[in-house]
């Protein structure tokens, strides 16, 4: 039997496997309040080692999409609530994945119809989800951001210090810092998303600095090990792009190393896409980490089948595997991987916005 299947710890957290589900937004969370079709999703994934929450906006501002849930009102931490605890009752594990968009949003989805904040005043080619009058959903151009002046950054540290301080309280074993596909925190590290001249931008070092900001804030309110991050160094998920993308990984991964997080989660190559988008030498971005003395659990994602996955933890690069599409239509995908039977196929139709089709809706082998 491969080590995949086998118990571990990620920070204090034991876990029954090494398969994390990866972060899924759904956007069935009108009002940004989890409810009850919420958690039997979650529910139903909880044989996951780690599951790893959708994408959960750490204040209004911080939203880019429609229906998607928030940490930020108490009705959102009263239903986030009922989530980890029904996860919990069925033996699984659940963190939060703490995110703001920045850029990629609409001036509909934000507080009083305002521009979206980002590093620059720079629109994304790229596309959100939001709600017709009627009631459907629709994708429509990201609106053009405003950007944040220096003497706002750190309010908006606060905020994910904050939404992290929420995340424990509503019982989730700990947080994701969402650093990847192309939201605020990505684009401050990518040159053609940020044009500051302030400390925050120019320089790798500066570029890479607000993220390190954030997870220091975030680990000195609910502790390193209840704290991860998640990266995506050549992913072009939301128009950004980079002329060097191993001298700002390997800068942010070494940065990282000083402290004792839970785990790094690297989505190698497209999200969801083309794992050689750019060449990247992955294991030596994991060699980086460990060498400036990082010890959190290296996770992998994207594009892993079964045999990739073991491949994987077996050879002894990663530490865990995350899955996301497989997840979404295979609640019991541990035991489908375990036991080397049929996946249920996806339905593209139902991925976001709707109800229990495409949701709940998925058998579990009998
Ligand atoms: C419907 C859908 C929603 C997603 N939502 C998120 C999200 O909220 N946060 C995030 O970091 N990635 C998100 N992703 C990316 C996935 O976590 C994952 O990186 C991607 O699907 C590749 O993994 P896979 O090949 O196992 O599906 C989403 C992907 C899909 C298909």
């Amino acid at each position: 039997m491969s080590k995949l299947f086998e118990p571990t710890s990620v920070g204090g957290i034991p876990l029954s496997n090494r398969i994390a589900m990866a972060p899924l937004t759904r956007n069935r969370s009108p009002g940004a309040v989890p409810n009850d079709l919420n958690i039997e999703y979650y529910r139903q994934r909880a044989t996951a080692g780690l599951i790893i929450s959708e994408g959960t906006a750490i204040t209004h501002q911080a939203q880019g999409y429609a229906d998607v849930p928030g940490l930020y009102k108490s009705e959102a931490i009263e239903g986030w609530k009922k989530v980890t605890d029904a996860v919990h009752q069925a033996g699984g594990k659940i963190v939060t994945q703490i995110w703001h968009v920045g850029r990629i949003s609409h001036t509909s989805l934000q507080p009083e119809n305002g521009k979206p904040v980002a590093p620059s005043s720079i629109a994304a080619k790229s596309k959100t989800y939001v709600l017709n009058a009627d009631g459907s959903g629709a994708f429509v151009e990201t609106s053009e951001p405003r950007a944040l002046e220096t003497a706002e950054l750190p309010g908006i540290i606060e905020d994910y210090r904050k939404a992290a301080r929420a995340a424990v309280e509503a019982g989730f074993d700990g947080v994701e810092i969402h650093a990847a596909n192309g939201y605020l925190l990505e684009q401050f590290m990518r040159t053609n998303s940020n044009q500051r001249t302030d400390e925050y931008g120019g320089s790798i070092e500066n570029r890479i600095r607000l993220t390190l900001e954030v997870v220091e804030a975030v680990i000195k309110e609910i502790g390193a090990d209840k704290t991860g991050i998640r990266i995506s160094p050549t992913t072009p998920a939301n128009d950004v792009s980079d002329p060097d993308p191993k001298a700002v990984y390997t800068a942010l991964v070494e940065a990282l190393a000083k402290h004792d997080l839970a785990f790094v989660h690297v989505i190698e190559g497209a999200t969801g896409g083309p794992r050689d988008v750019l060449p990247f030498d992955w294991k030596a971005l994991k060699a980086a980490y460990r060498h400036a003395g990082g010890k959190g659990a290296w996770i992998v994602n994207n594009g892993y089948d079964r045999a990739s996955a073991i491949e994987a933890v077996d050879s002894g690069y990663a530490d865990l595997v995350a899955f996301g599409r497989p997840f979404i239509a295979n609640p019991d995908l541990v035991r489908r991987l375990k036991e080397n039977a049929a996946l249920n196929p996806l339905d593209q139709a139902t991925l976001y916005g709707g109800g229990a089709q495409g949701y709940t809706s998925y058998p579990a082998l009998a």
